[in-house]
């Protein structure tokens, strides 16, 4: 059992906005590889960051389409975890909950949460590679990757690629929910990326209390007000006990 700190649990229950930052360290208890986790089988020769780019889909489209149809294999045998359903628990327990994920398996909303911003796409949907409309379904065909019904071009999952903007209005409401937070959770993220990595230091610049909930230390930690160590399927679930 982890011992929490008097502070923490006073800070959690006096919060009334709390945003929440997730990266693939949340979904690791679900036997989803996180991004930096070395990839397995077919894919070991590939490194994420050779494909996750527009370059990678111009260059060989088939490829990455499989890469994804893989990673979106995985995710639909996996579940949410005992992490996901904590953070859909909590935001029962305040006023207001932001769940910002840069995670693309939808499990959050699969546990239960709602008002989650997706910063980084959803592997589950697709869109037209040149008008960048989503498409709900196409013609079957043997076509890897399949062809846009309304205008031929190459379909492409909904996802933001290295070198990609982030949708402008999702960024806004990331960065405003991390603005107006009294407490900023990091859990299960490198906060190697930007803009994602800057949200915890828009947080901490006016004050609020950042928890970073993750087994490794990473950029964050010297920062962070309170640094739990661990696994999040295993913390979380024990702080909604320790303090609601
Ligand atoms: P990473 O793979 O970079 O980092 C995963 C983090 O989760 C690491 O810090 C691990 O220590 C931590 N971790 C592992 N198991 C955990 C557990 N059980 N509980 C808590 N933490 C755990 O994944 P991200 O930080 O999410 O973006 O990567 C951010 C972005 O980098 C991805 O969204 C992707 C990539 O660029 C795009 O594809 C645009």
């Amino acid at each position: 059992m982890i011992e929490f700190s008097p502070e923490l649990i006073h800070n959690l229950r006096a919060a009334r906005h709390i945003a929440v930052l997730t990266g693939a360290g949340v979904s690791a208890e679900s036997g989803i590889p996180t991004f930096r986790d070395a990839q397995t089988g077919l894919w070991a020769q590939y490194r994420p960051e050779d494909l996750a780019t527009p370059e990678a889909f111009a260059h060989n489209p088939k490829l990455v389409w499989d890469w994804y149809a893989w990673r979106a294999e995985i995710a639909r045998g996996a579940q949410p975890n005992f992490g996901h359903y904590a953070l859909a628990e909590m935001q029962r327990h305040v006023d207001q909950l932001v769940l910002i994920t840069q995670n693309v398996d939808g499990f959050h909303q699969l546990a239960g949460s709602t008002n989650v911003i997706e910063l980084h796409g959803n592997l589950m949907r697709t869109k037209c590679s040149r008008e960048d409309v989503v498409i709900a379904e196409w013609n079957a065909s043997d076509d890897r990757p399949p062809r846009c019904p309304r205008c031929g071009a190459y379909l492409r999952p909904d996802v933001v690629w290295f070198g990609e903007r982030l949708p402008a209005d999702v960024l806004e409401a990331a960065g405003q929910a991390a603005n107006v937070c009294d407490v900023f959770f990091s859990i299960g993220t490198s906060s190697l990326v930007e803009p994602a990595a800057s949200l915890a230091h828009i947080a901490l610049q006016h004050g609020a209390a950042v928890i970073e909930i993750n087994p490794t230390v990473t950029s964050l930690t010297s920062r962070a007000s309170f640094v739990l160590q661990g696994a999040s399927g295993e913390i979380l679930p024990m702080l909604i006990k320790a303090v609601w």
